[in-house]
């Protein structure tokens, strides 16, 4: 999933800025208790999200795929003081896990829970985002793209992560790989898009910023 040598990693790490308290405290929490640790975004890409929220300083935030919260938690820090962060995922088992750490997050309270399937519930959402982060099923990718869409507006900030997929992106896709495929046609659209202006970073397991331009 990283393209960087352990080494570069360690050194772009240690001259970023560092991983705050309680998300090392999550970060250790979900790799001793939760399945498929290797999920939760971590301390780069985490302070990658923190900065562009505080860039972007979104009023409205919405998040599909929680897991154990440490993406919500890293967005949240550039969330305006009277904003919102939706944040959906489809596995209830996660549910209290997120809340404990969401609380004892100074933004316990901005932060709203969604328990159930992203594509049923972003549709009842009555609000318009501002930044919204990607990073649930693969296979859906495009039709979240779909969906969001009526709910941004301009300079609306999309980020979508895994879109290098461990690399499969640019190797021979096996018939049977509806993840890869969608994620091939995800990249093109989100490319080509008429009211989109995109940039892939080879961050992690990359990462995509696309500005709603119209
Ligand atoms: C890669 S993890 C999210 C990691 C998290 N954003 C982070 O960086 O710490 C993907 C999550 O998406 C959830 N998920 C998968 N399919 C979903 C769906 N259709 N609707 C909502 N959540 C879904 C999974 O339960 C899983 O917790």
């Amino acid at each position: 999933m990283d393209f960087l040598p352990e080494k570069i990693n360690d050194y772009v790490e240690k001259h970023s800025q560092p991983e705050p308290e309680l998300l090392q405290k999550l970060n250790r929490e979900t790799w001793q208790k939760q399945l498929q640790p290797r999920m939760l975004s971590g301390h780069l890409q985490g302070r990658v999200l923190s900065t562009l929220s505080k860039l972007i300083q979104p009023k409205n935030i919405l998040e599909i795929g929680t897991y154990t919260g440490y993406s919500a938690l890293c967005l949240a820090e550039g969330m305006q003081e009277n904003g919102e962060l939706h944040t959906i995922d489809i596995n209830e088992e996660l549910f209290d896990f997120q809340r404990k750490y969401f609380d004892e997050s100074p933004f316990g309270k901005q932060i709203f829970q969604h328990l159930g399937n992203a594509l049923e519930i972003i549709p009842k959402l009555e609000k318009t985002f501002d930044l919204v982060f990607i990073d649930a099923d693969k296979n859906n990718y495009p039709n979240y793209l779909e969906i969001i869409f009526p709910k941004l507006k301009k300079g609306s900030v999309i980020l979508s992560d895994n879109v290098l997929w461990s690399g499969k992106v640019v190797e021979k896709v096996k018939d049977d790989d509806i993840d890869t495929k969608a994620l091939l046609q995800y990249n093109k659209l989100l490319n080509e898009h008429p009211k989109l202006e995109t940039v892939l970073l080879p961050i992690r397991d990359g990462l995509t910023i696309s500005r709603v331009v119209d």
